[in-house]
């Protein structure tokens, strides 16, 4: 199928793009993961790959996000920004270019393609009712409107449905409602709205034939497609609601004075062009690119990578917007299904919303992650699953056990007889010691796989080679032909050693795309320079010094793992959780200096949690007694609940604020506050000062 001889391909890849609300989590990790083999593998092909991404950065949750914390939406996006890329580079997901979608390239486009629908007479204006928000001065989306269930009275329910109940309703259904943004009583208003013409007999034939064509979608998605179009003459396509009033952070739509935005989920795929944009300019490559794989009539190819969850806006929206804006359409959609952590989904209370940062601070290698996705990855919508305790045994069985493991053994004998040299393959052997696994048919196998995002088949053959070639080299007994040293065992010796190193080294071809970081440490000890599919057909000369190429997972760095990720007291990633009254994450930008003065108004004490337990009601508070030394003893409440067990607290040395104003809680006074770190990801810590300090200490 992947026929060397044929004619590059020229391809734009490309994943969803992330909000810029919230942190990295292993469920987004299975796109990003699952995009990067495919480039990977295909630029081992020999084409002509460019990938790109980009944060989602407008709409409702960034905006009221970034006034909970007291800062702007740019400053929130940019220290969102700078994480993911962290995450991105640590998970090996190789971008060529990590944009933003709050660009200037990205508004040009967005106008550029709201003009030429509006020329084409697809953009209509109509009256819409909406919840508003008289505090904030803002229309509000239906996802900020809490209230009591109508049929139960249940209090603090969503618009859609009752969590005590189970009822379905509409939010204007809720008794008393409220906006969980101020706790206003909302009213509703009429507003003019922007719709983008979908039900134009124009955008029906067009996404008839779209979604149909054969290959642009997976053949589940298609029926889906098919069902959302209904019966050709009774199209069930609304127009869409493509605009947001005043204050929205977004792109003003031009020609509105600024009164209307673009709705978040009008720019958000343009960003993809936008980043596109960015990488060819930004780099001074040959702006001919932006011809070739934004406009029609070309022979690039338009590859999206996406949840399942975004199909509707990517396999119809996204298309008939571009189609008839003058630009090129997506040649493929995939879609792929949701995470689900143990046969659950991810959940914070059980410590299974594994955000990516926390994996790479416990110390996890990503290549594990990414290996194990791999493994579970096919081509459908289904979801996949990470078994905590499978993974550990399959990484450990299958990649230290049968693929590094050969490496390991050949290159024992092979330095210690034939001075890392492997023999000629011209060596006058017969074939029937020449039993090595390999065949073109397992190479043939492996593409096609990869191609078609089959990699858990890619993987089962893959790691089916490895058993042969682990089978190959103990049934020539290596150590008892090394026992014999006569000549001719000798030489077999060396020829099965060799074999077995050649094995190794299409093996690490063919794990490469799933596996970059260790086939570089494999590349080193083959000394070959960077490995391309091309190479199968050749073999290593001359093996440097085997080092470790991977270590084992342990169960206990699992176990740390999901400890971590348990709910601690930083604030939710969602949006709906952006209230005022949330303590606010800890940003990046600049502070203040003060004086020594000022801090040396702070009384700052070493103390002993002389006791420490739970209080009844309160759900994040643990009650502290503590023990200052000639201050006494001192009552604290805490909101160290999520990250710490009571009984492990007690005797333990902290830091403490000990001037700070006394404040009644509804549990008691609390006298003072003690100190913890934490971040963006979840955890929490207690500051201990070190041994020796005594309870009364000043910190100075
Ligand atoms: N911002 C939109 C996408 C705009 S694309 C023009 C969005 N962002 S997201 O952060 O919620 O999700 C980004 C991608 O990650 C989506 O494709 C989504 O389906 C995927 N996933 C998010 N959670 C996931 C799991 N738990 N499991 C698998 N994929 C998940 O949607
Ligand atoms: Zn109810």
């Amino acid at each position: 199928m992947t026929d060397p001889k044929q004619k590059p391909r020229r391809i734009l890849v490309t994943s969803a793009l992330p909000y810029a609300n919230g942190a990295i989590h292993l469920g987004h990790l299975v796109e990003y993961i699952q995009t990067d083999i495919w480039v990977r593998f295909q630029r081992m092909q020999g084409h002509e790959v460019h990938y790109v991404g980009a944060d989602d950065t407008h709409g409702t949750p960034v905006m009221l996000r970034a006034d909970a914390e007291g800062i702007t939406p740019e400053q929130l996006i940019e220290h969102v920004w700078k994480e993911h890329d962290r995450d991105f580079r640590n998970f090996s997901v190789g971008f060529d270019n990590f944009y933003s979608t709050n660009k200037p390239e990205n508004e040009a486009l967005c106008a550029e393609i709201y003009g030429k629908l509006k020329d084409a007479g697809l953009i209509a204006t109509r009256s819409v009712e909406q919840f508003y928000d008289p505090v904030k001065a803002m229309f509000l989306p239906d996802r900020y409107i809490k209230g009591e269930c109508p049929k139960c009275g249940a209090k603090d329910q969503y618009g859609d449905s009752c969590e005590v109940c189970g009822a379905t309703y509409a939010p204007t259904d809720l008794k008393n409602p409220y906006s969980t943004v101020s706790g206003a009583k909302p009213e509703r208003r009429q507003s003019e709205h922007y719709f983008f013409k979908l039900s134009d007999p124009r955008c029906e034939a067009f996404l008839r034939e779209f979604t149909q064509k054969s290959g642009a979608l997976q053949p589940e998605a298609a029926n889906k497609m098919k069902e959302w179009l209904g019966e050709p003459g009774d199209s069930k396509l609304s127009d869409w609601d493509i605009s947001r009033d005043a204050p929205y952070f977004g792109f003003a739509i031009p020609g509105t004075d600024g009164k209307k935005f673009f709705y978040v989920w009008l720019d958000a795929p343009v960003g993809y062009f936008g980043s596109f944009i960015h990488h060819v300019r930004s780099k001074g490559m040959d702006e001919k690119l932006l011809q070739d794989f934004l406009r029609p009539g070309g022979d690039t190819e338009l590859v999206h990578f996406i949840g399942k969850d975004i199909l509707y806006f990517h396999a119809l929206f996204w298309p008939a917007m571009l189609q008839h804006a003058g630009f090129r359409t997506p040649t493929r959609i995939f879609a792929h299904g949701f995470l689900t952590v143990n046969g659950e989904k991810m959940s914070k209370s059980r410590g299974t919303f594994i955000t990516a940062g926390s994996y790479i601070e416990q110390g996890l290698n990503p290549e594990w992650l990414r290996y194990y996705y791999a493994a579970k990855l096919n081509p459908t919508m289904e979801d996949i699953d990470l078994n905590l305790e499978d993974f550990v045994a399959r990484v450990n069985s299958d990649l230290v056990g049968k693929y590094v493991n050969i490496a390991s053994r050949a290159a024992t004998f092979l330095a210690k007889y034939f001075e890392n040299k492997l023999c000629e393959s011209t060596n006058n052997i017969t074939t029937e010691h020449v039993s090595a696994a390999w065949s073109v048919e397992i190479e043939d196998e492996v593409a096609r796989a990869y191609e078609n995002r089959e990699y858990g088949r890619a993987i089962r053959s893959i790691m089916a080679f490895a058993d042969k070639t682990n089978q190959y080299f103990d049934s020539n007994k290596p150590w008892e032909l090394a026992k014999s040293g006569t000549d001719s065992d000798m030489k077999r010796l060396h020829w099965i050693c060799s074999e077995t190193i050649s094995a190794f080294y299409r093996l690490t071809i063919f794990l490469k795309p799933v596996l970059p970081q260790l086939a570089k440490k494999a590349e080193k000890f083959l000394n070959t320079p960077s490995l391309e599919w091309a190479d199968l057909e050749n073999r290593p000369v001359e093996i440097g010094k085997y080092e470790h190429l991977m270590t084992r997972v342990e169960p206990k760095q699992i176990e740390a793992l999901v400890a971590a990720n348990r709910e601690s007291l930083k604030p939710a990633a969602k949006p709906a959780a952006a209230k005022t009254t949330e303590k606010t994450v800890e940003t990046a930008t600049e502070t203040s200096t003060i004086s020594i003065d000022d801090f040396s108004k702070i009384d700052l004490r070493v103390a002993r949690i002389a006791n420490a337990e739970h209080v009844e009601g309160a759900d994040k508070l643990l009650r502290l007694t503590l023990d200052v030394g000639a201050l006494g003893s001192k009552q604290v409440f805490a909101g160290i609940k999520s990250a710490y067990d009571p009984e492990a607290l007690k005797g333990r040395l902290t830091v403490m604020v000990a001037n700070l104003a006394p404040r009644k809680m509804k549990f008691g006074m609390s006298e003072g506050m003690v100190l913890a770190a934490s971040g963006e990801t979840p955890g929490l810590y207690i500051l201990s000062p070190d041994s020796g300090a005594q309870p009364g200490m000043r910190i100075k």
